[in-house]
């Protein structure tokens, strides 16, 4: 394989212009990846995985009324000042954890929702031609090494093309992009070709795509060139699938645990895993939860 796709990953995209129906009235006036589990916004845990896997340049595609994620990672002086003057110095620091370093954090809009691979292709200008990490908000990962973190580790040893991936119950599969596999070896798995969204009869395998990537470049000229797919959309997966074949694809069986804080009850369900993994909640919630299966309905 040639060095030219193996060269460090050190921009991600934040595809954040969705406008985040599923959760409405919620997400009426406030972006959905704003929305908290436990105590923190969905595209913080996004960022600070990134961060964790030596992401330098931070690429936001928003769209109109999610200026509240620019706020999120920007200095809030009256909140910082208030803190400080009264002492509270561990929530001070929480603060302090939220701000990005200047000059490295860029924001485009994506003006139409035309799609995941509409939202990536805003985020040409920026990506100067080098490789890109994808990170979806939605898609939570619970797990000891960062999801990213994982791919890099394997990035660094396959180059290419890589994305995140698990097994669904074979009638899941029209929800995500599902992977025809090739050659595995341990964790790693040969992507021969891709689908969005078939349906379980003809999904090739039920191994699915989960909102984490690393592209080379060469999307970039796939997606420009690329048609409207499943749903009227410009679909990431349908560029993705014109790399195969030319340069090195794989898809990594990550180790944690995938919540989809697209859906309602994954959401919660997030809440709950990431609440009892927590020394300071998980008793209380544990006894909560237990009175709460006894309650009648109301
Ligand atoms: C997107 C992708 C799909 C992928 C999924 C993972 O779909 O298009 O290929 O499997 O994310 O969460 P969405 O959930 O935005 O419909």
């Amino acid at each position: 394989m040639s060095s030219e796709n193996r060269k460090p990953v050190k921009k991600a995209i934040f595809p954040v212009g969705g406008l985040g129906t599923r959760f409405l009235p919620a997400t009426k006036a406030m972006p959905k990846e704003m929305l908290p589990v436990v105590d923190k916004p969905l595209i913080q845990y996004a960022v600070e995985e990134a961060l964790a896997a030596g992401i330098e340049e931070l690429i936001f595609v928003t769209g109109r009324g999610k200026a509240a994620i620019e706020d999120h990672f920007d200095r809030s002086y009256e909140l910082e000042s208030t803190l400080k003057d009264k002492g509270k110095t561990a929530l001070l620091k929480m603060v302090d954890e939220t701000l990005l370093p200047a000059g490295k954090v860029f924001f485009t809009r994506q003006q139409v929702p035309m799609g995941l691979g509409h939202a990536v292709l805003c985020a040409q200008a920026m990506a100067l031609n080098e490789p890109v990490a994808i990170l979806l908000a939605d898609d939570l990962i619970l797990s000891s090494t960062p999801c990213l973190a994982q791919m890099i580790e394997s990035y660094n040893v396959v180059g290419g093309n890589l994305i995140a991936s698990m097994e669904v119950p074979r009638d899941h599969t029209s929800r995500y992009g599902i992977i025809s596999p090739g050659e595995i070896k341990q964790n790693l798995t040969e992507v021969t070709g891709l689908i969005e969204k078939p349906s379980p009869e003809k999904a090739p395998s039920t191994q699915a795509v989960i909102g984490r990537y690393i592209l080379q470049p060469e999307i970039f000229d796939h997606l420009i060139a690329q048609e409207a797919g499943a749903g009227g959309e410009i679909q990431l997966t349908d560029a993705m699938a014109k790399l195969i074949g030319q340069q090195p694809f794989h898809a990594l069986k990550f180790e944690g645990r995938r919540f989809d804080c697209g859906d309602k009850v994954g959401f919660l369900e997030a809440n709950l895993a990431f609440a009892l993994n927590r020394d300071d909640m998980r008793e209380a919630l544990k006894t909560k939860i237990g009175e709460l299966l006894l309650a009648p309905q109301i």
